[in-house]
């Protein structure tokens, strides 16, 4: 039986939040990353609405706020679903077939890597070796690891996280 992990529970985005949440940094001029860490951290992902309260409290233009934003490819910049799947894509797992339980894992989503499920549930995203090499392929929900990843323990693990968010809302 493969471990659930209970999905992480996100505030939903309001400038006032977000303005409250970054004022610490305040005065701070290097600390515009910290504060989008912290935006993520907060509500999940970094909302458009929030860039021109950034690029005043940090004394920037919107488009050098856009620049750090869209530069790493860590920040998002649309709600994430209920649980963000990862699935390895470095080269013990590829050479453990990680390219074919990728695409098997988008058709059953039905949604592409950075993008979420229609249903909310999960975003999917690539990411480069979870130090599980030996267990291959790997996934990785949330921060929770699961190797010898296929697509028939995916859609057994799927399920199981499709139930654990419906029992805990
Ligand atoms: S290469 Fe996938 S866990 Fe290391």
């Amino acid at each position: 039986m493969m471990q659930v992990v209970n999905p992480v529970r996100f505030q939903d985005f309001s400038l006032e939040s977000a303005t409250q949440a970054v004022q610490e940094f305040k005065d701070q001029p290097g600390a515009l990353l910290e504060a989008l860490h912290k935006l993520q951290a907060t509500f999940g992902y970094v909302d458009e609405a929030a860039m021109p309260m950034l690029a005043k409290l940090f004394n920037l233009s919107r488009a050098e706020v856009h620049g750090v934003t869209s530069f790493y490819h860590d920040f998002r910049r649309s709600k994430p679903g209920v649980y963000t799947v990862r699935v390895c894509q470095a080269e013990a797992c590829q050479a453990m077939g990680s390219a074919a339980l990728t695409d098997a894992i988008k058709a059953q989503l039905g949604c592409g890597l950075h993008e979420t499920s229609a249903d909310g549930l999960f975003s999917l995203e690539a990411v480069y070796c979870l130090g599980n090499c030996a267990c291959s392929p790997s996934v990785m929900v949330d921060k929770q690891t699961y190797g010898r990843m296929s697509p028939e323990r995916f859609k057994t693990l799927s399920a199981a996280l499709a139930a654990n968010a419906k029992g805990g809302n």
